[in-house]
């Protein structure tokens, strides 16, 4: 079966990539290097021992896509798209065009080659304010907190719009808590431009140095100790439900819908010991006001996913802190020797 995963470099695109390879998947990557670099090829194929096709465009290109198509697509994993949500807030306009067309770009081609099988990429933001925790698929979608997250609901809309009178197209939304840690290789992460937004990229340059303390948003939330509490899933566990997703795409379900997380929410606090207990660095924080559309509680209720898919985290925080603390002490060696 050969896949098509856009934005193949990116931060879980790549470990898809190597769950791919791994489970005997052929596959084509498309990255435009927007927020990735070449060199996660190679590694990539260090890590697995294979080889794939990688075409350096991007998604709108449309000649670069019918070469791609020419070789016949079984399935596409959409992970191309524009993701920093405060950046989105300033920039709509381009963060709906992206992300917007080229999902046109792409599920037009799929049609005009017979391509059915589409995994989009969509985010726990889809529930926006959640009225209880933990979140089911069945929830209500509501406006998202900034348009990042509302092309998230858009785009949702318009593959079930498309499902609804498409009979042979099968479409899995995969709803992501908060994706962190590395693979255990230490060749693979995040690790993004300038100051991280994220909690775990932030904690990890604080562990390192390259920032002096935590800045924790808000200890005045209703949640235990205060502050925010989330549903942290390592990446390798999130890479693995694409597999398994894909699995499900090939006995023609139509449109389905699985949050993918690991069920359990955890404090910023609670993530800044775990992190220290993890690596045995100390992560000095500080109390701050809380930031703009933050919400209390986020997590994920995975029933479905184990039900249907056969989804399960193999891997703990604690194991996500160790192994994205691995990859940022092992980035940073590499960045030093120029590589
Ligand atoms: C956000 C997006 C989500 C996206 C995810 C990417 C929203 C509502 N959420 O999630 O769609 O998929 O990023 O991983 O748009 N925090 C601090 N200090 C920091 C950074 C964060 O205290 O320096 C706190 C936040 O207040 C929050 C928690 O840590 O309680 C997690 O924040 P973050 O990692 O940014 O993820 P989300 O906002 O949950």
């Amino acid at each position: 079966m050969r896949v098509l995963v856009t934005g193949g470099l990116g931060f879980i695109g790549s470990h898809t990539v190597v769950a791919l390879l791994e489970n005997g998947y052929d596959v084509t990557v498309i990255d435009n290097l927007y927020n990735s670099k070449l060199v996660v090829k190679d590694r990539i194929k260090e890590i697995t021992n294979k080889d794939f096709k990688t075409v350096i465009a991007d998604v709108q290109d449309e000649k670069a896509l019918d070469e791609i198509f020419k070789d016949k697509i079984d399935a596409v994993i959409n992970f191309a798209g524009y993701k920093a949500v405060g950046e989105s807030v300033k920039k709509p306009l381009e963060y709906y065009d992206n992300n917007l067309t080229l999902t046109f770009a792409l599920l037009k081609k799929m049609r005009e080659y017979g391509c059915h099988n589409f995994v989009f990429s969509s985010s726990a933001t889809v529930y926006g304010n959640p009225e209880r925790v933990p979140m089911y698929e069945t929830d209500p979608v509501t406006d998202a907190t900034s348009p990042y997250g509302e092309t998230k609901v858009m785009i949702e809309r318009i593959l079930k719009d498309i499902a609804a009178v498409t009979p042979d197209f099968n479409c899995a939304l995969l709803r992501y808590f908060n994706p962190i840690g590395a693979h255990k290789s230490g060749l693979l992460g995040e690790d993004p431009n300038g100051i991280p937004n994220n909690l775990l990229p932030y904690i990890a340059k604080v562990a390192t140095g390259e920032l002096k303390e935590v800045n924790v948003f808000g200890n005045d939330y209703d949640t235990p100790d205060g502050t925010g509490v989330r549903d942290y899933i390592h990446v390798v566990d999130l890479a693995k439900g694409h597999v398994l997703a894909l699995k499900k795409l090939e006995q023609n379900p139509g449109l389905v819908i699985y949050n993918l997380g690991t069920g359990k929410g955890t404090s910023v606090l609670e993530m800044i010991h775990d992190y220290e207990e993890a690596t045995g660095v100390k992560i000095p924080y500080v109390i701050k006001p809380r930031r703009a559309g933050d919400i209390a509680t986020s997590y994920a209720n995975c029933d479905k996913a184990a039900k249907e898919l056969g989804f399960h985290c193999d891997y703990t925080v604690l194991d996500a802190c160790r192994d994205g603390y691995h990859f940022q002490v092992e980035e940073a060696k590499r960045k030093k020797e120029g590589k």
